[in-house]
C-alpha cells in the first residue's frame, strides 16, 4: 500500500517568526507523511523547529546550477543546507507567473535528485485546456518531458494540480480527480513499468479543504494532498492529516 502524503505549500506568506509558530502547531504523524514547504527564508528556521519530529520540510523552488552568478536563485545545495528534504517543482504559478517550460522543470528534477531529494512534480491543466478536452494531452506532455531522461521515480511524487481549482474554491469533484489520477499512473505505467506505476504516489492540488478531503483522499489512485491555503491553518490542515490517516488505517 502506497504511504499518503499531507503537503502544505505555503507559497509566499508567513514570516520567520509566523513560520515557526506554525510549524510548531502542525501534528506529526506515525502513518502518514507529513510535508510544510515555507519560504526560502524560513526554511533554516522551521529545519530546527521541527527538530527531526517526523515532519518533512520541503522547499517551493531551486534553480538547476550549483552556484554561481545568477543573482537571487537558490541551488539545491542550499536548499538541503537548510534541512529540506524535499522540492516543489513545476508548480502552475513557477509555468504561468515565472515561465517555466517542461525542458527548464526537467533540468531542476535532475538537478535535484543528484543531491538526493526528494522531488514533487506538478501538472496539471488550465480551465481552456480542460474545456476543450486537452487535459490529457497537457498531462502526457508536461510527464513525458518532465521526467525525460529521469530512469527511477523512487524519490518522485507527481502533484496533480488542475490549474482551475487553485485558489478557486472551485474543486475537481472525488471522481473527476479519480478519473485524471488513473490517467497519470497509466501514463507513468507506459513510460515506465506497472511496478513504478504502482509505487508512485499520486496527491491531488486544489481548493482541497477539511470539508472535502475525505472524498478525495478515499480514491483509489489518489495518495494525498498538496495543500495550499488550508496549510496556513494549523486546525484545517491538522484535520485534513486526521482524515488521511483514519483513511490509511
Ligand atoms: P489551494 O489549496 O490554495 O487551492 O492551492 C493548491 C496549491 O497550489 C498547492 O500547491
Amino acid at each position: 500500500m502506497r504511504k499518503m502524503i499531507i503537503a502544505g505549500n505555503w507559497k509566499m506568506n508567513k514570516t520567520i517568526s509566523e513560520s515557526i509558530e506554525l510549524a510548531k502547531s502542525i501534528k506529526t504523524s506515525s502513518n502518514i507523511d507529513v510535508i510544510i514547504a515555507p519560504t526560502f527564508t524560513s526554511l533554516k528556521s522551521v529545519s530546527e523547529t521541527i527538530n527531526n519530529n517526523g515532519i518533512i520540510v520541503s522547499a517551493q523552488n531551486i534553480h538547476p546550477k550549483d552556484s554561481g552568478a545568477y543573482t537571487g536563485e537558490i541551488s539545491p545545495l542550499m536548499i538541503k543546507d537548510a534541512g529540506c528534504k524535499t522540492v516543489i517543482l513545476g508548480h502552475s504559478e513557477r509555468r504561468e507567473y515565472f515561465n517555466e517550460s517542461n525542458q527548464l522543470i526537467n533540468e531542476k528534477i535532475k538537478k535535484t535528485l543528484n543531491y538526493d531529494i526528494n522531488v514533487i512534480l506538478c501538472v496539471g491543466e488550465n480551465l481552456d485546456q480542460r474545456k476543450t478536452e486537452k487535459t490529457n494531452e497537457i498531462l502526457s506532455e508536461q510527464l513525458e518531458l518532465g521526467l525525460s531522461n529521469i530512469n527511477d521515480l523512487s524519490k518522485i511524487t507527481i502533484a496533480y494540480e488542475p490549474v482551475w481549482a487553485i485558489g478557486t474554491g472551485e474543486v475537481a469533484s472525488p471522481e473527476q480527480a479519480q478519473e485524471t489520477h488513473s490517467f497519470i499512473r497509466n501514463k507513468i505505467k507506459s513510460m515506465y513499468d506497472e511496478e513504478t506505476s504502482n509505487k508512485i504516489r499520486i496527491l491531488y492540488g486544489g481548493s482541497m479543504k477539511p470539508d472535502n478531503a475525505e472524498g478525495l483522499l478515499n480514491q483509489q489512485d489518489i495518495d494525498g494532498g498538496l495543500i495550499g491555503g488550508a496549510s496556513l491553518n494549523p486546525e484545517a490542515f491538522n484535520k485534513i492529516i486526521s482524515l488521511a490517516e483514519k483513511i490509511s488505517q
